[in-house]
């Protein structure tokens, strides 16, 4: 069942056609490959059907008929439901997990697919739907080198810089997180900046032309953070933690002059004044992850 991995012989199935399953689907049909879907609703397949894809009336019946058996439905516990159902028809194939859910869940989804005699990969899907099959889509992937090096060509049809992470299945989703984490921490601060602009009057547009150098720069600091991190090495001669406290007291005190809410900067200067009290006013500001690493 696993050998002939790069022709566009090997046969897939897609289990989950939602907006994320319906374009994997389509994209691998639009790659030439042999694919049969389903569906828990059936509907949702005829589009599918009619693109050129096979149309399968239970997921054992779509699983028996692949090599490659793709999962994306919406929680790790609907597609572990999944491979219960489908059960003796996984044996010998490759099950690549696209569903979203905890590392925990991967590794349990994970388990249950050796149980049933299938290859296990669980990948971490970091676009929205209509870039799937483009070249610059990302997907991190977890589980067995051997199965993703042997199932490559198909992974770089769903999204051209597929990249295995880790043999650990549970460490796709947490590069995942981990990626959304930070978005949603530049997305707060971006929108709470927003705000005062706007609270001044200033559209904020004409900010993101004039100070592109500044924000672009942001992401460029994080290897080297990441290497006092990991180092556990925080001291530095420039920009350390006690140059930050005045500019966010300077910015608590605008807030509150705008009249605009002040709970997000109150959190980060809330967080640099226990590490200066802490006697870490010399260290870079890497040194707030001992913070975050308390429960
Ligand atoms: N959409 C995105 O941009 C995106 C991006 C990255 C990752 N993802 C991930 O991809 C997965 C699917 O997302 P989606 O956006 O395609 O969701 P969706 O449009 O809401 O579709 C959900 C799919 O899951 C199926 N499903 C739900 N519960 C099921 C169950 N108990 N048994 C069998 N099938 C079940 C649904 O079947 P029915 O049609 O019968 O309801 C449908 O096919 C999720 O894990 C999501 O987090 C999505």
């Amino acid at each position: 069942m696993n050998a002939n991995r790069n022709s566009k012989s090997t046969t897939v199935a897609v289990l989950g056609l939602g907006e994320m399953g319906s374009a994997l689907a389509a994209a691998l049909v639009d790659a030439g490959y042999p694919v049969t879907v389903w569906n828990r609703t059936p509907d949702k397949a005829d589009a599918l059907v009619a693109r050129g894809a096979l149309r399968a009336v239970a997921p054992e019946g779509a699983a028996g008929a692949a090599e490659v058996v793709i999962i994306n439905v919406k929680g790790g516990a609907a597609a572990r439901e999944l491979l219960r159902t489908t059960g003796p028809a996984l044996k010998g194939r490759t099950v690549i997990d696209l569903t979203d859910g905890s590392s925990d869940e991967s590794r349990a989804t994970g388990e249950l697919a050796s149980e049933h005699g299938a290859g296990y990969l669980h990948g971490q899907i970091m676009t929205i739907a209509p870039a799937i099959g483009s070249p610059d889509a990302v997907v991190f992937y977890s589980g067995s080198h051997d199965v993703f090096a042997r199932n490559e060509a198909v992974l770089r049809v769903l999204g051209g810089r597929a990249t295995h992470v880790s043999p650990d299945p549970g460490v796709s989703v947490l590069y995942g997180m981990a990626v959304h984490d930070i978005m949603w921490g530049l997305l707060n601060g971006f929108l709470h900046a927003a705000a005062l602009l706007g609270a001044a009057g200033l559209p904020v547009g004409d900010f993101t032309k004039i100070a592109e150098p500044s924000l672009t720069a942001l992401p460029s600091l994080f290897p080297m953070l990441a290497g006092e991190i990991d180092r556990a090495e925080f001291a530095t001669p420039y920009g350390a933690l006690r140059h930050h406290l005045p500019s966010l007291d300077d910015l608590l005190t605008e807030s509150r002059t705008r009249g605009i809410d002040i709970e997000l900067p109150t959190a980060t200067r809330d967080l640099v004044a226990e590490a200066l009290e802490a006697g870490h006013g010399h260290d870079s500001y890497a040194r707030l992850v001992e913070r975050f690493s308390r429960g």
